[in-house]
C-alpha cells in the first residue's frame, strides 16, 4: 500500500473508533472501553489531524484519576456487554479513594501519558496552544508518578511493582508462566467474551484466565489497598517495560515543567529519575542473557527470559552506550534474521515462543514504535529503519491488526499474518507517526 493511502485508512479507523462520550476504543467488540496506554498512543495519532480529539482523549482518561493519583487501566465510561470482566467484576468502588464519577478497574497500565504529552507537543504546529493544554493537565500526570513512587515501591528502590499481568500491558507473555507455576487458583465459572470476537488460538487459555481473575479477587479482598497487595499478592513484579515507561515519562515531565517553569517539581522528578535509572541498571540487567529482564519481587529473583520489553530501556535512555551495544547484539542474534520481521514480543529461540498467540511471540506496533525511536536515538540508524519498515510492511500486507506473525513465510501466498482485533486504534495511530518520520 502506498504511504498516503495507509495514512488515510489509519485516520478513518481512529475516527470510526471514536465514541461520542469523548474517548476512543482500541477496537470494536473485543475492547469496547478506554484503556490507559492505548489512549496515549491514540492521542498521538490524532495530534496529526484532529487536535481537539487528541486533547479529549487525554482529558477523558485523566478525568477518571482516583484521589490518590492512581489512573486505572480501563475506564468504563459506557455500558457494554461485549467484554469480560467488566465493572461489576472489578468493583473499583471498594477502594476508598477511587473515582466517584467513573467506574474502572482497580489496576493500572504502563504510565505513558507523560511522554505522550511531550510527543504531541513535538508534533503540533501551534506550540503555545498545546502548552496551555499541557499546563492544565500535567499536574495530574505528575500526581500519577508520585502515586507510583509513594505507593508501589515498598523497598524504596526507585523501581515500582505491578501486581497483575494486565498491568504490564504484555498480558499473557510466557514470562508469567513462571508465576502461574507458583499458584493454584480455583476453577472459576465465567463467560469469556474475547473468544467470541477472536480465534481462541490467538488468546489466553481458560486456565490462564483463572489466574488473572484470582489475582484480582485477592486484590479485591484487600479493597485494592496497595500496601496489602504488596504484602499478599502472589504476583508482584518489577517489569522492565513498565519502569522504562515511567522513566521515559519522568524525563518528559522534566522537559515540560522546564517550559512551564516549575522548579520544585523538576527537582523531585530528577531525584526519582536518578535513583530509578541507577537501580534499573543494577537490578534488571541479566549478565547471563545480555538483556534486561523482569524481577519477581514475591520470590526475590530475576525471571530469565528475553522479550521485546527487554529492549524498551533504549527508548528511555537507560543503558549506557556499551550496554546498548550488547542489547542490540542480543536483539539481532535472537530476534533477527532474513526470515523474521522485527521485533517479536518474545524470544523466538525459546521453546515458549508462539508467533500466533497474543504476547507470546507476535510483533506489536506499539513496541516497534518505541524500539524505532530508541534505536535511532542511540545511533543504530539501519536497525531502527528496519523496525520502522517492517511495521509498515506488516500493516500494508495484513491490515491494521492488533498483532502480527513475525515469520515472513506466513505472508508469502496469502497475507494472513494479522491476528487479534482488526482496525486496531494504536496500530493506526502509531503508523501515522512513523510515516511522518
Ligand atoms: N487486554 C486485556 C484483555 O485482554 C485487558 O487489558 O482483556
Amino acid at each position: 500500500m502506498e504511504k498516503n493511502k495507509i495514512i488515510e485508512e489509519a485516520k478513518e479507523i481512529l475516527i470510526k473508533n471514536f465514541q461520542k462520550e469523548g474517548f476512543t476504543i482500541p477496537c470494536e467488540g473485543l475492547y469496547p472501553f478506554q484503556w490507559k496506554w492505548d489512549s496515549g498512543f491514540i492521542a498521538l495519532g490524532y495530534a496529526y489531524f484532529d487536535i481537539p480529539k487528541a486533547k479529549k482523549e487525554i482529558e477523558t482518561l485523566l478525568d477518571a484519576q482516583w484521589n490518590n493519583g492512581f489512573i486505572p487501566h480501563i475506564v468504563f465510561h459506557t455500558d457494554s456487554d461485549t467484554y469480560f470482566p467488566g465493572p461489576d467484576f472489578h468493583q473499583s468502588e471498594l477502594h476508598p479513594q477511587s473515582s466517584k464519577k467513573w467506574r474502572s478497574t482497580g489496576m493500572t497500565q504502563p504510565p505513558i501519558t507523560g511522554f505522550i504529552l511531550e510527543e504531541i507537543y513535538r508534533v503540533v504546529e501551534d506550540k503555545a496552544d498545546m502548552l496551555s493544554f499541557i499546563k492544565k493537565c500535567i499536574d495530574k500526570v505528575y500526581r500519577n508518578h508520585q502515586y507510583f513512587y509513594e505507593q508501589r515501591d515498598p523497598k524504596n528502590e526507585g523501581l515500582v511493582y505491578i501486581y497483575h499481568n494486565w498491568e504490564s500491558g504484555t498480558d499473557n507473555s510466557p514470562i508469567w508462566d513462571d508465576i502461574w507455576d507458583t499458584m493454584n487458583p480455583p476453577e472459576y465459572e465465567f463467560e469469556r467474551r474475547d473468544t467470541t470476537h477472536v480465534d481462541a488460538s490467538q488468546r489466553p487459555s481458560k486456565r490462564e484466565y483463572d489466574h488473572y481473575l484470582h489475582i484480582i479477587e485477592i486484590a479485591k479482598s484487600h479493597n485494592y489497598d496497595d500496601k496489602e497487595i504488596a504484602e499478599k499478592s502472589p504476583f508482584l513484579i518489577q517489569d522492565p517495560l513498565f519502569n522504562a515507561m515511567l522513566i521515559k515519562s519522568n524525563e518528559s515531565l522534566i522537559n515540560l515543567y522546564g517550559l512551564i517553569g516549575d522548579r520544585s517539581k523538576i527537582a523531585q522528578l530528577k531525584k526519582w529519575q536518578e535513583k530509578s535509572i541507577q537501580r534499573y541498571n543494577e537490578k534488571l540487567f541479566s549478565e547471563k542473557l545480555n538483556a534486561y529482564v523482569h524481577y519477581d519481587l514475591r520470590n526475590d529473583k530475576q525471571i530469565a527470559y528475553v522479550s521485546s520489553s527487554s529492549f524498551s530501556p533504549l527508548f528511555a535512555g537507560i543503558p549506557d552506550k556499551k550496554r546498548a551495544e550488547i542489547l542490540v547484539k542480543t536483539m539481532q542474534e535472537r530476534f533477527g534474521g532474513d526470515d523474521k520481521y522485527l521485533c517479536a514480543s518474545f524470544d523466538p529461540t525459546n521453546e515458549r515462543f508462539n508467533p500466533k498467540k497474543y504476547w507470546r511471540g507476535p510483533v506489536w506496533i506499539n513496541l516497534n514504535w518505541m524500539l524505532y525511536y530508541g534505536l535511532k536515538e542511540y545511533g543504530y540508524k539501519e536497525l531502527s529503519e528496519q523496525v520502522k519498515n517492517d511495521s509498515i510492511e506488516l500493516i500494508s500486507k495484513a491490515g491494521f491488526y492488533e498483532y502480527f506473525d513475525s515469520r515472513k513465510e506466513i505472508y508469502v501466498d496469502k497475507n494472513k499474518g494479522g491476528y487479534g482485533g482488526n482496525n486496531f486504534s494504536w496500530s493506526a495511530a502509531l503508523i501515522i507517526d512513523l510515516l511522518h518520520n
